[in-house]
């Protein structure tokens, strides 16, 4: 793409520090967006990425250090301030409103207002109709927030991002929640908007769309830059070693484990909306994967097993034998399984609360000794899962609100890994995790399937599922449409019958 050595950079960060405590979030940090490129930020979990993203956009004070915008050195003291400057992001955790409307969401803090100062809804109204078919969201603008997926609701973020005609605009992780059609929807929006001339910083974990849709990439290590470059000169094995400084393993950790007698048997299930017919059996020390493009009803399965759906389902499932009637999620929690959600900022960990009380927190009654905890076995136990699974912290006293988006992620695999269950139920276990960690996360689950552990494994990343499963279930429109045994995975047939290219197999004997 084009070099940008004589142009002005629309935004450029130079030897910004940014230090929490005793913690150096960005070291002598410097970054340039120009205008009609789309910029990779790439980096582990923890390297900086999103508060760099929070100094570019006001909500974080560097210690030190400029931003330019167009060549002239400004402060940007809130986000407001940074939105006048033409800077706007959609963060990792999106901060809109679930109680408010979509026209509320978008219009929050820069209202259209009439002659006479007062608002005015139909001008809003109309012109958020329009941002939401440019990001192809066929909703009413009255709509609440909490009324759509998680995904829609990214829709509606970028939505709000495109009133604010922005000339910088920032994505932190933006395909981590959207399915993949709606990602292609916003791969299609992104190259809009850089072929309006606008500068684009998006950040993600996954290389392959990286590669797709980045011009330059930027690589951040221990908060530092360390290099940049044009996308087609680079190849993802030099990305890696430039992120993780040195050379990772990209192969799944997959063990040779002796698969044992049933142990999980799920027959017919149905809820007559979001799933029907369901049935597998999980064996132990199996993996058992689950593919399907998101709405395929994989999640609402697992929720519905979990006792956490809010409909009624008819159908069995039983644990060893003997039928599991969960009323609520803490009896499988006590029967021995667990789940591990997919939306886990909402569902997974308690934000103020330290690394040590969120992974002790569901096994206290395990280590407690008679009535009294044991917080010496607390920390322990939230020492060696810290490890484990990677988590970056100061140290495991500091509240989990405090860790980048990927190591929350890892708090909560530890917190319910740590339990020691018979059956975990893992969603996305390595969505937004770094390349480096992800191979810790394989390995350690890997490891705990030779120690007796059985897995159902949602996953839409097929290269994960294939690496680490004995079997993959496809699912589509909430029923499973093909079953396949790791002898005869192959990528191609098990997307097709994803996609519905292929018709359905006819249906196996349950086991
Ligand atoms: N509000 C805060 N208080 C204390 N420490 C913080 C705060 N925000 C971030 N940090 C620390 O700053 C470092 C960088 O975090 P940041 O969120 O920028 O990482 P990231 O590159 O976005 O990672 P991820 O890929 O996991 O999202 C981490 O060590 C994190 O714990
Ligand atoms: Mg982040």
């Amino acid at each position: 793409m084009a070099v940008h050595e004589n142009t002005t950079p629309l935004v450029e960060l130079e030897g910004i520090n940014k230090i929490f405590g005793g913690i150096h979030a960005l070291r002598d940090a410097h970054c340039r967006i120009h205008a009609g490129e789309v910029v990779a930020l790439v980096g582990e979990n923890g390297a900086g990425k999103s508060t760099l993203v929070k100094t570019m956009t006001g909500l974080y004070q560097p210690n030190s250090g400029t931003i330019r915008v167009k060549g002239q050195a400004v402060r940007l003291a809130t986000a407001k301030a940074a939105s006048e400057y033409g800077i706007t992001a959609i963060h990792q955790e999106t901060t809109l409103f679930e109680e408010l409307s979509i026209v509320e969401n978008i219009f929050m803090g820069h209202p259209r207002t009439k002659p006479s100062g007062l608002l005015d809804w139909a001008a809003m109204r109309s012109e958020a109709r329009e941002h939401l078919e440019r990001v192809n969201l066929d909703v009413e603008p009255t709509t609440l927030l909490k009324q759509l997926s998680l995904g829609q609701q990214h829709m509606v973020a970028i939505a709000r991002a495109l009133a604010e005609a922005a000339d910088v605009v920032i994505m932190d992780e933006p395909t981590a929640s959207l399915s993949s059609n709606e990602i292609e929807k916003l791969y299609v929006i992104i190259e809009k908007l850089r072929d309006l001339g606008k500068g684009i910083l998006f950040i993600s974990h996954k290389f392959d769309e990286v590669f797709r849709i980045a011009d330059r990439y930027v690589v951040f290590r221990d908060g530092a830059f360390v290099g940049d470059g044009n996308i087609a000169e680079v190849t993802e094995h030099d990305l890696v070693k430039m992120m993780v400084g040195r050379e990772v393993g990209t192969v799944f950790p997959k063990r040779a484990v002796e698969i044992g007698a049933p142990l999980l048997e799920v027959a017919s299930l149905s809820n007559g909306i979001e799933f029907k017919d369901v049935s597998f059996t999980l064996h132990k020390r199996e993996i058992l994967g689950f593919y399907g493009l998101v709405g395929a009803g994989r999640s609402e399965v697992m929720r519905a097993i979990m006792a956490l759906s809010p409909y009624p389902f008819t159908g069995q499932i039983r644990l060893d034998g003997v039928p599991a009637n969960w009323k609520i999620c803490g009896d499988a929690i006590d029967a021995g399984v667990v789940y591990v959600p997919e939306d886990r900022r909402n569902q997974g960990a308690i934000l103020p609360l330290s690394i040590r009380d969120n992974i002790a927190l569901p096994s206290m009654k395990r280590l407690a000794r008679g009535i009294w905890p044991d917080k010496s076995a607390e920390r322990r136990l939230a020492q060696e899962y810290g490890r484990v699974f990677e988590i970056r912290a100061a140290s495991i006293e500091q509240p989990v609100e405090d860790l980048s988006g990927g190591n929350q992620q890892k708090v909560v695999l530890a917190r319910w890994l740590a339990t020691n269950p018979d059956v975990v139920i893992v969603d996305e276990p390595t969505r937004g995790i770094d390349v480096g960690a992800k191979s810790a996360v394989h390995e350690a689950l890997a490891e705990m399937v030779e120690q007796d552990l059985s897995v159902l494994l949602v996953s839409s990343e097929l290269p994960e599922l294939m690496g680490m499963a004995d079997r993959i279930i496809v699912m589509r429109l909430g029923e499973m449409v093909a079953e396949f045994t790791r002898d005869d995975f192959s990528a191609e047939l098990i997307a097709a019958y994803a996609t519905g290219a292929r018709a359905p197999q006819p249906a196996r004997e349950v086991a």
